[in-house]
Order: C-alpha cells, then sequence, then structure tokens
C-alpha cells in the first residue's frame, strides 16, 4: 500500500474520502497524528502529516522514527514524501517541483536508526549510495510528465536542522557542496525508510529561492513562501491522485 508523507502546506488531502483514523503507538513513541486510511480517486492510501495535522512539529523534533514504524505495521510498503525546499540551483526557482536522486544530511541530534543498542544488538551499515528508490521515483516523475509539470529529474536535496532558514553563506557553501536543494525533512526520514526496506522517493516543491539568491538576496519573504506554498501544492495534490492510481501489489 501507498503512504502519502505530507509537509509544510500538505496537512491535509482534501480530494481524500477519509474512511478511519488511527492511533498507532510504536516502540519509538507516538506518530506526528493519526494515520489517516482513505480512497484518493478510488485507490486505498494512508496519509500522514508530517508536521501534525495543526502544523506543530517543527522538522528537528518530528518523530520520524514513529511515523516510519507506524506506516511500516500498518503494511505500507511504498512512501512518497511531499516537501518544501528554498531553491539553490538556477533551475529550482519557487513553484518548480523536483524528484531529488540525492541527499547531503548536515543535521544533527536526531534519532537516525532504528538499529540500536537494545534493539536486536546488531549494529547495521545499510548501502545508502542511492538514498531514494528508484520504483519510487520512476512512479513520482511518471505521475509528474502525466500532469504536464515541467520537473527537475533530479537533483541533490540537503538537510539542514532547522528550523532556523540558512545564511547566504551556509547556502554558498550548500552550493559549493553540490546542493540543488534546502529542506528540513529529508533526513533521517529516507534512511529509515531504507532500514525497514520501504520503497521511498520524494518530490520537492521550491517555495522560495535560498537565502542570498533570486529575490532572497537580502531577506526571505514569509509571505511569498506562503503564497508559493498554496499554488504549488494544489499542483503537487493533482500528482497524488496519479500517484495513488497506480498498482503498489
Ligand atoms: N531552507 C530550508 N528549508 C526550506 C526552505 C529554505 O529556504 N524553504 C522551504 N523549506
Amino acid at each position: 500500500m501507498l503512504a502519502i508523507i505530507g509537509g509544510s502546506g500538505l496537512t491535509q488531502l482534501p480530494g481524500l474520502h477519509i474512511e478511519r483514523r488511527e492511533v498507532v503507538r510504536t516502540p519509538y513513541g507516538m506518530p506526528s497524528g493519526a494515520l489517516t486510511y482513505g480512497h484518493l480517486d478510488g485507490q486505498a492510501i494512508v496519509f500522514l502529516a508530517r508536521h501534525g495535522y495543526g502544523h506543530t512539529v517543527p522538522p528537528h523534533l518530528v518523530n520520524y522514527r514513529a511515523n516510519l514504524w507506524a506506516l511500516h505495521a500498518q503494511k505500507v510498503t511504498h512512501v512518497v514524501s511531499v516537501a518544501t525546499v528554498g531553491g539553490i540551483h538556477p533551475d529550482l526557482c519557487p513553484g518548480r517541483l523536483a524528484v531529488p536522486d540525492q541527499i547531503v544530511d548536515y543535521t544533527h541530534s536526531r534519532e537516525t536508526t532504528f538499529a540500536e543498542y537494545g534493539n536486536g544488538g546488531q549494529v547495521t551499515h545499510l548501502d545508502f549510495t542511492w538514498p531514494y528508490c528508484a520504483e519510487m521515483r520512476e512512479r513520482c516523475m511518471a505521475a509528474l510528465a502525466d500532469c504536464c509539470e515541467d520537473f527537475l529529474p533530479g537533483g541533490v536535496y540537503g538537510c539542514v536542522q532547522g528550523p532556523r532558514l540558512e545564511t547566504k553563506a551556509e547556502i554558498e557553501r550548500m552550493a559549493r557542496d553540490g546542493c540543488d536543494m534546502v529542506g528540513m525533512t529529508g533526513m533521517p526520514e529516507a534512511y529509515l525508510a531504507r532500514e525497514l526496506g520501504i520503497c521511498y522517493a520524494a518530490i520537492a516543491a521550491s517555495v522560495n529561492w535560498a537565502a542570498g539568491r533570486g529575490d532572497s538576496a537580502t531577506a526571505i519573504s514569509g509571505d511569498a513562501i506562503e503564497q508559493n506554498m498554496a499554488q504549488v501544492m494544489a499542483r503537487v495534490r493533482q500528482a497524488l491522485t496519479r500517484l495513488a492510481g497506480m498498482n503498489y501489489r
């Protein structure tokens, strides 16, 4: 079954015909909210709002382990994560979408693994050369192409700790590191999905130029972010409906 993890601007899925909500307890604590079961365009899916349904959980306090564990426990095999980002690459202007294929992780102090002492006892070092599931990326790109989206078919997602936005110098460093976009929630979510064997990919939506770039040369406008987010998430929802229509067995 497919799960959609919605980020900022996607705490609800208006087209979702909700059947039930389920509070799932996990050995890692509570997920960001109840799992919402429903049908999107006639297809059964699970939805989870990463920051809670009232958008109250900041990126550095999201219980990523509980979220992924709960989905896995409910027999979710595929996850599409929707994430807002700041555009670093010149082609990632506000309003543009991407399906990233790489990650640079700048986060710290987050719970990054299920494989820890007291939990089976084995130290694991899973391959993460390609952090996203190729099959799910293909599905995302097919869904976006179906919706006539002019998206970036790849790119390096730089994941920062947040909740603050970056300095201009930090974005310049990230650009030198090869990052094409900057967001706050891609990690450890992607790795935890890998540990659980979930086929995971992300649709990244640029909602602003990253600090120091484009019209964010001197400051990032919160109002502009809100406007871009509303506009771009309406389009993301179309793509999610296409994704839901695919067969996940
Ligand atoms: N930086 C980090 N995370 C973000 C940004 C940004 O500029 N925009 C949306 N999420």
